[in-house]
């Protein structure tokens, strides 16, 4: 089948190169002119797991194809996905403009049916507001030509992005029209070969479901530091009580894991959006706000706790940092954790020695140079010269490290481990001081 991706992005690309794979023919649109010479060269912008070799597979066999040109992407594919970026606005609400704008790109262009496939994460309603945006541009051109509006929410994981494309746990389509669903059944069924994985239902709950299900994730998350906030004053190990609740089929071990809060392109922006949406309709959506302020406050949780250590002054002082992407296995830094801490620790006048397994070329792009930041290329050359160790992401490089180099290379031998990747009693058996979340020793934040 004919396929046409418009975005690059994360999503936008697997998704274009994962279609290949299964034999497609598919053409990938961007407007970023800089990002289309890069993939064009073979080069893969993006960290993420076994992209490379499904990229270049099908770029080498003609099967996946790069260009700026929208009107060459419009008349290329029956299906027209839309896997733009619908950024925060200041408000809290998504950003629709770069969806609403190839909608009207794909009105001004089109000359045949087409299938248009909203796959980026956009409010209920979108659809409505493509499909008008597009018969709008039409009925500009005087053309009547026929074409659907689906919804297709994406939920692949950053850091795991082409195998969860490749086995979804389910493909949500929202559509009232069953050929429509039935042309989509078909390009999806070499992803859901062992069993139906397929769910349709109408537009609107399938808009609602990407919503749900970010929004059920973040309240885990927030949920989970919530108690370990309480466990650090009550003298419990969250870790413990982790593994306690976890063995409850109906609670379940995914998604309970307390740390520095959550990051990355899509919970803290889609449960924004999602309460902008509640108020729109006049509701007010208290339980998402508590999730959204329980993670902002547990963002500041790291630095709040380094500066108790310090009694309140940093001023001259460097922090280690290991970990700057707001998971592993991606460079993604977009909202994550690790930002918020250095933007603390810089304006309490501290400098920070960081190091990440892959999102180095992503933080010399959003930081460029400054003079208290220096971006290392080791775990150990993090610790040369700085005052303390804080974690930041759980890169698999970072649980077993050398705890001697540790104690003997900080000015004060102490881990602020914001992922809890290390037993504590471990940690202290080498004369380091450990202060996890919701488990180790307290400080008064
Ligand atoms: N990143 C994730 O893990 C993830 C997961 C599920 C859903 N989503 C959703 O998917 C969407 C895309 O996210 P992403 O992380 O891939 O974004 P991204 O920022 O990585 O990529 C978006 C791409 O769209 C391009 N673009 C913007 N306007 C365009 C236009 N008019 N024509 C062609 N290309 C255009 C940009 O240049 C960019 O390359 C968002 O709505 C996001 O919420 C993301």
């Amino acid at each position: 089948m004919k396929v046409t991706v418009f975005g690059s992005g994360y999503v936008g690309l697997v998704t274009g190169a994962c279609f290949a794979e299964a034999g497609n023919n598919v053409l990938c649109v961007d407007i970023d002119a800089g990002k289309v010479a890069r993939l064009q060269k073979g080069e893969i912008p993006i960290h993420e797991p076994g992209l490379d070799a499904v990229v270049k597979r099908n770029f080498d066999k003609g099967r996946l194809r790069f260009t700026t040109s929208a009107e060459e992407g419009i008349s290329h594919g029956l299906f027209q996905f839309i896997a733009v970026g619908t950024p925060p606005e200041e408000d809290g609400s998504a950003d629709l403009s770069h969806v609403l704008s190839v909608a009207e790109t794909i009105g001004r262009h089109m000359t045949e049916y087409r299938i248009i496939v909203d796959k980026s994460t956009v409010p209920v309603g979108t659809a409505d507001k493509v499909r008008e945006r597009i018969e709008h541009t039409l009925a500009e051109r005087g053309a009547k030509i026929e074409f659907d509006v689906v919804s297709n929410p994406e939920f692949l994981k950053e850091g795991a992005a082409v195998a969860d494309f490749m086995k979804p746990d389910r493909v949500v389509v929202g559509t009232d029209n069953p050929r429509t669903a039935e042309l989509l059944k078909n390009l999806y069924d070499p992803f859901t070969r062992n069993h139906e994985r397929m769910i349709v239902m109408d537009v609107r709950s399938a808009e609602l479901t990407k919503y749900a299900a970010n929004a059920m994730l973040a309240t885990k998350i927030s949920f989970m530091n919530e108690m370990a906030n309480l466990a650090e004053r009550m003298g419990a190990d969250i870790e413990k009580v982790r593994i306690g609740i976890g063995s409850d089929p109906r609670i379940g071990y995914s998604f309970i894991y307390p740390g520095a809060g959550y990051g990355g392109s899509c919970f803290p922006k889609d449960v924004k959006a999602l309460v902008y949406s509640a108020s729109e309709y006049e509701f007010d959506a208290q339980l998402l706000k508590s999730v959204e302020s329980v993670n902002k406050r547990q963002k500041q949780l790291l630095f709040r706790k380094i500066s108790a250590f310090f009694d309140g002054s940093l001023k001259g002082k460097t922090i280690a940092i290991w970990g700057l992407a707001f998971k592993p296995n991606t460079d993604d830094m977009r909202e994550a954790p690790a930002r918020d801490l250095m933007e603390a620790l810089w304006a309490a006048g501290a400098k920070v020695r960081a190091y990440d397994p892959v999102a180095m070329t992503e933080a010399r792009r959003i930081f460029g140079e400054r003079k208290d930041l220096a971006l290392v290329e080791g775990a150990e050359q993090a610790l040369d010269g700085a005052d303390a160790l804080a974690i930041l992401t759980e890169w698999q490089e970072f649980r077993s490290p050398d705890f001697e180099a540790i104690r003997d290379k900080l000015r004060h031998p102490v881990i602020f481990d914001g992922r809890n990747i290390y037993d504590p009693g471990m940690v202290k058996s080498f004369g380091l001081r450990y202060f996890g979340v919701g488990r180790g020793e307290t400080l008064a934040v």
